[in-house]
């Protein structure tokens, strides 16, 4: 048990040096976080406000970790988070981080606690900068939900 805590740990923070902290962003990950997100044919329900994320990103061949970085959802459960530059070409996924920030809603629905990031098209853009989105609404349920 204590193997595995100490393991999370260091694996997490390896995870965290890879965060980018300089200016030259090239385009954001933008996606949604809602309350059971079996709901509406994958929509979801209520929009999550203040729930945390992060996007991490691998390469294709290696698998080495290349990229990762926090996030946060907004009033409308809306989350956007910055890339830094050829991150596209990698295979990047969005997380839910930490725990849901709704006591009621707070139950892992497996499959909807990550989701793929397209980068195929992009989907608009912000600050001038393409704007992609990931591939699926994730979120938590509500204790009892049939969402699954
Ligand atoms: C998502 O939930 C499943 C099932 O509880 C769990 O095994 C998996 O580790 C979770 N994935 C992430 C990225 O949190």
């Amino acid at each position: 048990m204590a193997t595995a805590v100490i393991a999370i740990a260091l694996c997490m923070s390896s995870l965290l040096s890879l965060t980018y902290a300089g200016a030259n962003i090239n385009g954001y990950v933008t996606g949604k976080v809602v309350c059971n997100p079996c709901a509406k044919k994958g929509k979801g329900g209520a929009p999550i406000k203040s729930a945390q994320m992060m996007i991490i990103c691998f390469d294709k061949k290696t698998n080495a970790g290349t990229y990762a970085r926090k996030g946060i959802t907004d009033d409308v459960g809306v989350y956007k988070i910055a890339m830094k530059p050829g991150i596209e070409k990698d295979d990047c996924e969005v997380r839910l981080h930490k725990n849901s920030p709704l006591p009621d809603c707070r139950e892992i629905v497996p499959g909807k606690n990550v989701t793929k990031v397209d980068f195929s098209t992009p989907v608009g853009t912000s600050n001038n900068k393409p704007l992609y989105s990931a591939a699926k609404v994730i979120g938590y349920k509500t204790k009892g939900s049939r969402c699954h």
